[in-house]
């Protein structure tokens, strides 16, 4: 492993708050400083998942369109303006924007940005991306009363061979939990297959940040391991919708947050790379919500 020992990512001035237009519906966390906790089920009826379907849809276009853009000199912040506007044209609110920190102030862009050694929630700001970089684009949406939300890891440039093996094994990683998601088997299958397929690699397994349910809350209090962890022992049951969203490091997978409250980034400096699909269980196994247009399951 190669922890690069020095940041390759700083702190940057971030631009102010974007407006929405006012005749977008918002989801009820907005202009609070706490997400209300969801009581209700986390199995959901088949007009939520068939919402669900149009927000995910929409959210995984919007990373596609998004990441086209991704290449040297362009910001962070010009990613998120692009995102912002492309979100709000589709009639949908951006999810991430003034969703409420845990003590910090809510996250004030419509996306999350996260290059490198950072791992997640990092703030969309002036930094120029580098030939190199490894640039994590995550991408919330709400529409219709409920959230897609998805992940995709882009090259910016010419990537190292290590970054890259990690960036496909990230995304193989998802993959093989999604394919394991199956009524009657416990929850704790997904960190069960993504841990071991990391440790083949020896990748770290980022844990304190998880997947979660997801439909008309973004974070619905059930949460998905990207460990093995056997007390979990939920039973996966059809119409549960929630995230898969594996972050694999280079390195090691320990971690802290910037002083913003937001950026995560690893100990070591070590690169990390995600990826995240919002998916409902079937009788048989899962949809993907957030396929991108030609994109198979
Ligand atoms: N989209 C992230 C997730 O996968 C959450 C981002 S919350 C934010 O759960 F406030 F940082 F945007
Ligand atoms: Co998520
Ligand atoms: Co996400």
């Amino acid at each position: 492993m190669t922890p690069t020992a020095r940041p390759t990512v700083e702190p940057y001035p971030v631009s102010p708050v974007r407006p929405v237009p006012a005749s977008i519906p918002r989801p009820n966390y907005v202009g609070l400083d706490v997400d209300p906790p969801y009581t209700g089920s986390d199995v959901q009826p088949p007009e939520i998942i068939e919402a669900m379907r149009e927000a995910g849809a929409l959210a995984a276009l919007a990373i596609a369109e998004t990441g086209k853009l991704v290449a040297p000199g362009v910001t962070t912040d010009q990613l998120d303006a692009f995102a912002h506007e492309f979100v709000c044209d589709h009639g949908a609110y951006p999810s991430a924007l003034l969703y409420p920190g845990h003590g910090a102030p809510p996250f004030p862009k419509a996306i999350c940005t996260s290059v490198n050694e950072v791992i997640c929630h990092g703030i969309p700001d002036a930094r120029p991306l580098e030939d190199g970089d490894l640039v994590k684009i995550d991408i919330t949406v709400f529409k219709n009363g409920v959230h897609g939300d998805s992940c995709v890891t882009f090259p910016c440039g010419e990537i190292d061979q290590a970054s890259r093996d990690l960036m496909v094994r990230t995304k193989e990683a998802m993959d093989r939990a999604i394919k394991a998601v199956k009524p009657g088997r416990q929850l704790n299958i997904i960190g069960r297959v993504i841990e071991a397929y990391a440790k083949r690699f020896g990748y770290g397994v980022v844990r304190e940040y998880t997947g979660h349910g997801v439909h008309t809350a973004f974070h619905s209090g059930l949460v998905v391991l990207h460990y093995d962890e056997p007390r979990v022992t939920t039973v996966i049951e059809p119409g549960m919708t929630f995230t898969i969203e594996p972050m694999l490091t280079l390195g090691e997978a320990a971690n802290h947050v910037w002083d913003d409250g937001w950026t995560v980034v690893t100990n070591d400096y070590s690169r990390c790379a995600q990826f995240e699909h919002s998916l409902v269980v079937t009788e048989t196994g899962a949809e993907v919500l957030t396929l991108a247009p030609g994109e198979k399951p």
